[in-house]
């Protein structure tokens, strides 16, 4: 059995260590976590040994694998420290704030001769892995438009999402799942368009991207990480072609909390057929990527998400900013 290292046990990290507990095929040995005594009862609940300091872990645990989860900023250094130490490294999304540092994490991944995947968990979630296998089939025929849509509240637990240097604000926090997925979808992208808000601490947190893919697919999303007041947190994807129309629409509560009560409808239109409601089988999306992960590290496989596919990420985000500021249409770097 693989064991892990979560370093960050904030938000997203106690997701992780739920999902860890709940597989069975994998164990949580080790948490390193800024503030002590949190540290110390999250290492408790989690069964797991509590470290304050990374170093003195990765030195200290045989760990297989390190899960970092933590704020943004520090995903690069962290992720190379991983490598550094020889651990295959899951990293939360979004990869880094710059396509520069994500090409550095991959390259110490590769000089280390470790694994690196991004935790894209949208890809595991079942009416997305759904949708991209009814267009993969052909069901929705030739695509006329696609339009996606992520709107969440700011996160309440958080004050470092606000700076726009550690977190890079809406863009990189919660559109980027979008933008991944249309990428997982369509490939690479010719040119956006951006229009978008930024928050008077400099964050582009609500942004509507028109994308041109290469290969012709056009696409509209939009995403905000400063929705008001009790907003509800929401998804949609809609994609319309020459034969059918599949739409998803997800309506949660505050901040994501109560995902599991949540108003989840994925529905086909079809030319001449009434409209059929597509259920899938409900599953915890982040332990299907980490079991995905701790299963290429075990046969030694390539990583289901390619590093390399998560620096172009971030180029088309990279794109995107660069429209938000300009006005311009920009071309995405190959
Ligand atoms: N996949 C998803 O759906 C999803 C959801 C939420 C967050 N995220 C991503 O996860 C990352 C973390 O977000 P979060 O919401 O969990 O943030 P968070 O602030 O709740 O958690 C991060 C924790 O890391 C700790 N920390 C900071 N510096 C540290 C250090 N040097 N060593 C050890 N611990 C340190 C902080 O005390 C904090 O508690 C972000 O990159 C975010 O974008 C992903």
């Amino acid at each position: 059995m693989k064991s892990i290292a979560i370093i960050g046990g904030g938000y997203i990290g106690k997701m992780h260590a739920a999902a860890i507990k709940k597989s069975g095929r994998m164990q949580l040995a080790a948490l390193v976590h800024s503030h002590e005594d949190a540290g110390k009862e999250f290492a408790r609940e989690f069964g797991c040994v509590y470290y304050g300091d990374a170093g003195k872990m990765l030195a200290e645990e045989k760990v297989d694998i390190v899960d970092v989860c933590l704020p943004t900023s520090l995903h690069e250094q962290y992720t190379i420290l991983a490598a550094e130490h020889k651990k295959h490294a899951i990293c939360e999304k979004p990869f880094a704030l710059t396509s520069e540092a994500a090409r550095r994490m991959k390259d110490a991944c590769d000089k280390a001769g470790v694994k690196l995947m991004i935790a894209q968990v949208l890809r595991w979630m079942p009416e997305f892995a759904k949708i991209k296998e009814l267009l993969d089939k052909g069901i929705v025929g030739n695509l006329h438009m696609v339009y996606t849509n992520r709107l969440a509240q700011h996160p309440n637990w958080t004050e470092w999402h606000r700076n726009p240097a550690i977190s890079g604000g809406g863009l990189f926090d919660i559109h980027l799942h979008d933008i991944d997925y249309l990428y997982y979808l369509f490939g690479k992208v010719e040119e956006v368009y951006a229009l978008g808000w930024k928050s008077p601490s400099g964050c582009w947190n609500h942004v509507v991207s028109s994308l041109t893919f290469k290969n012709g697919v056009k696409a509209v999303s939009e995403g905000s990480l400063e929705m008001i007041g009790d907003f509800p947190f929401s998804a949609a994807f809609r994609a319309t072609g020459d034969k059918a129309t599949v739409d998803y629409q997800l309506t949660a509560g505050f901040n994501i909390e109560n995902l599991g009560a949540a108003s989840n409808k994925l529905v086909l239109f079809e030319k001449d057929a009434p409209a059929k409601r597509i259920e899938v089988t409900a599953l915890d999306a982040f332990q299907a990527e980490l079991e995905a992960f701790v299963s290429t590290v075990e046969e030694d496989k390539p990583v289901p998400i390619s590093p390399e596919d998560s620096v172009y990420v971030i180029k088309i985000i990279e794109a995107l900013q660069a429209s938000l500021e300009s006005g311009t249409i920009v071309k995405v770097i190959r």
